[in-house]
């Protein structure tokens, strides 16, 4: 099955074999833990995931967390203020990467380098209930997670449940050489392989480079995350969310991939961007009509 079979489900319905809850099952057995220890491998192979680079959280279902629960420590960790709020997001549960924790590492031992948090009543605090054994705490960029978190699940009705932060090299390349802005390099992604228009028909946000781990960069990410489901991070790498694993890391792979195509034709081409051969906006458009995108308009000549 190629992406275009399945574009039309792209967002909100991706099928992933990492779903459910299973009871007296630890969570290390939890289907929705090994799809997320998985895709932190997978990362790794591609990659993304030098020392501690990057990190994924993933909003657990009422069913998920009931399955958990029984495995919870008996005294979870002190509350921590996280510096951002979000209404919607009060009392829900994270699986998340630990801070300075290696992706390359979360295969081999993920109590050790993964954990559980709750969020408080409040939305602005939270705390371990399960793994980053060790004196581990979530990862450093949670604010910026938990903002987009918060974002996306609106925007999708509920639909959005992970977030997953790379260093994907070709991407980030690209920002050392392009005007830092959605349209431009949305328009070099769409028009470097046919399908990227299907995978990403909102386009993908750019945040200009800032200080990472921080409720700046949360607030600036998560403005540029009610538009799009991926965000780029000038200098640093890239931000996908979906409502699943495969999904996430089916966006993140297909953009990587657009942005290694996209600088080895310009190189092909002596540095220039003025192809013998590219995707009309014309043919954009008919893409768009022809499976029924909802793309965004003004990123169109
Ligand atoms: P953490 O180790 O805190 O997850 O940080 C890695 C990273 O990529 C920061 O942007
Ligand atoms: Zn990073």
């Amino acid at each position: 099955m190629g992406i275009l079979d399945s574009a039309q489900d792209v967002f909100g319905k991706g099928v992933s074999a990492a779903k459910g809850a299973v009871s007296g099952v630890a969570v290390e057995q939890q289907p929705f833990m090994k799809g997320f220890v998985r895709l932190c491998g997978d990362g790794w192979d591609q990659g993304w995931h030098e020392r501690n680079g990057g990190n994924l959280t993933y909003r657990m279902t009422d069913a998920e967390v009931a399955a958990c629960r029984p495995f919870f420590n008996e005294v979870p960790s002190e509350w921590v203020s996280m510096g951002v709020q979000a209404d919607n997001l009060r009392g829900a549960f994270f699986t998340t990467t630990g801070s300075g924790r290696y992706m390359r590492n979360v295969p081999l031992d993920p109590a050790h380098n993964v954990g559980i948090v709750e969020i408080n009543d409040a939305g602005d605090a939270w705390r371990i209930v399960w793994g980053l054994k060790d004196g581990g705490k979530p990862t450093s960029e949670f604010p910026t997670h938990f903002m987009n978190h918060s974002v996306r699940m609106k925007a999708t009705d509920g639909a959005c449940r992970v977030i997953y932060h790379a260093h994907p090299g070709n991407v980030i390349a690209l920002t050392f050489v392009m005007p830092l802005d959605a349209r431009t390099i949305t328009r070099a992604l769409w028009k470097a392989m046919t399908e990227c228009i299907v995978v990403f028909p909102k386009g993908v946000g750019v945040v200009p480079w800032m200080v990472p781990g921080g409720a700046d960069i949360a607030a600036a990410t998560s403005e540029l995350m009610k538009t799009y489901d991926a965000a780029i991070w000038a200098q640093h790498g890239l931000f996908c969310s979906g409502p699943d694993f495969d999904t996430t890391f089916g966006l993140m792979h297909t953009i990587e991939k657009a942005a290694a195509i996209y600088a080895e034709a310009r190189l092909l081409n002596g540095g220039s961007d003025d192809f013998q051969n590219t995707i009309t906006d014309d043919g954009l458009r008919a893409i768009a009509r022809d499976f029924k995108l909802d793309i965004n308009e003004s990123f169109l000549d």
